[in-house]
């Protein structure tokens, strides 16, 4: 997996073919290195999420269920048509790349970045550090282990060296560092807290993951920075702190897991002073869930509820699309059936949370979605 990253090539090898939208591709983008044979450019709709969005420079990504690409073709065919950028939604976590100390299995997450390539779509790589979904000889709960404070250090960074080098040239953004915030703006007192006695480990994993891959975009990536307030100053502070000692940050990532319970957030003007410490930022795993039956899978209890999340659906794309350095917004995954909020948030129990339905139909907010793209020729173009 080590090819040449032409993100303008690519962003501009757009062509309308008979009312279909589709990459004309330029020879080196579209060229098979092995083979050195053009493959061919796959069409999708004119009016899909991704060709509405190519006429700003955004990308449109989706997080991706490893299990169900290439197995599910309904689920297959839309991850390609609707979407130009994709996330593994777990098959680049360390669990799943190195569930045995040494041995490393890429197989799933090769076959993501393989799909993206055919589709002409980007890649963000998730995530390089974090406390959750970690191996269980390096920690079961990510805040103790077994391992003495250098062999933690050593281990991540053998983690990020070895996992950035395996997909160099091929990842757009890393999520370097993941939530090393809680809720009150105080560092999780994580193993990499612990080992390196406080944050100094969010440089080090930069630097590292930089030296690996040097044009790779290196991402902050957090939930709820999308409202101010003590974790999102936090944040803010630790980034501009990393700029001023120069360490190789690029971006902000907004997961963007909202729901209706709470109030719509000041996403804009968070995005607009990350932005404005010279930071690209993205949202990364956006969902809008609502509280649903206990009986009753992704059923909301408030008939209504569907119009509240399409509002918070378009407002969050229209925070992205009015800024600039906002480069993608990724929904965290785009059928009812996949999504983990159910799952995660049962009391009280919540979902309905994203674009499709059960049966992969599209929803009121998919329409909302592509209406926002249609009329948004004068927003301003990115990249
Ligand atoms: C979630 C996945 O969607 C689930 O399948 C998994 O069981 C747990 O993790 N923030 C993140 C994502 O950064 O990696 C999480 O993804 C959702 C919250």
């Amino acid at each position: 997996m080590r090819r040449p990253w032409l993100p303008l090539a690519v962003a501009t090898a757009t062509a309308l073919l008979g009312g279909q939208l589709a990459f004309a591709g330029s020879a080196t983008a579209d060229s098979d290195p092995v083979s050195a044979k053009p493959s061919p450019a796959p069409a999708y709709p004119a009016d899909s999420l991704r060709a509405l969005a190519a006429r700003v420079g955004l990308r449109i990504g989706t997080a991706v269920n490893a299990d169900e690409l290439g197995s599910n073709a309904k689920y297959t065919q839309i991850t390609a048509e609707q979407f130009s950028s994709v996330t593994a939604e777990n098959a680049m976590k360390w669990a799943e790349v190195e569930a045995v100390r040494g041995t490393y299995t890429w197989e799933k997450a090769d076959q993501l970045v393989a799909f993206a390539e055919k589709n002409r779509q980007l890649v963000r790589g998730h995530t390089l550090l974090w406390h959750n979904q970690l191996p269980a000889w390096l920690s079961t709960d990510g805040y103790t282990t077994t391992l003495s404070n250098e062999e933690v250090k050593a281990a991540l960074k053998e983690h990020i060296f070895a996992q950035v080098r395996h997909f160099k040239g091929d990842i757009w953004q890393w999520d370097v560092v993941n939530e090393a915030f809680d809720d009150n703006g105080q560092p999780r007192q994580t193993i990499w807290y612990k080992a390196w006695g406080g944050t100094g480990y969010i440089a080090d994993a930069f630097r590292w993951a930089h030296q690996a891959d040097p044009h790779a975009l290196l991402f902050y990536n957090d939930y709820n920075l999308e409202f101010t307030g003590p974790k999102s100053n936090a944040v803010y502070e630790l980034v501009k702190s990393l700029k001023a000692q120069r360490v190789p940050i690029h971006g902000v990532g907004f997961q963007g897991h909202l729901s209706t319970q709470y109030g719509y957030p000041d996403l804009q003007s968070n995005l607009e002073r990350f932005a404005a410490l010279g930071q690209k930022v993205a949202l990364t795993e956006v969902d809008v869930r609502t509280l649903t039956k206990p009986d009753a899978v992704n059923v909301p209890v408030d008939a209504l509820a569907p119009y509240a999340q399409e509002s918070y659906w378009s407002r969050s794309l229209k925070a992205c699309l009015a800024v600039r350095a906002c480069i993608s917004f990724t929904p965290w995954g785009f059928g009812d059936s996949y999504s983990w909020v159910p799952g995660w948030f049962s009391n009280p129990q919540a979902g309905a949370a994203l674009i499709y339905d059960e049966q992969l139909n599209p929803k009121g907010q998919y329409q909302v979605l592509q209406q926002d793209l249609a009329l948004a020729s004068g927003a301003p173009h990115r990249g």
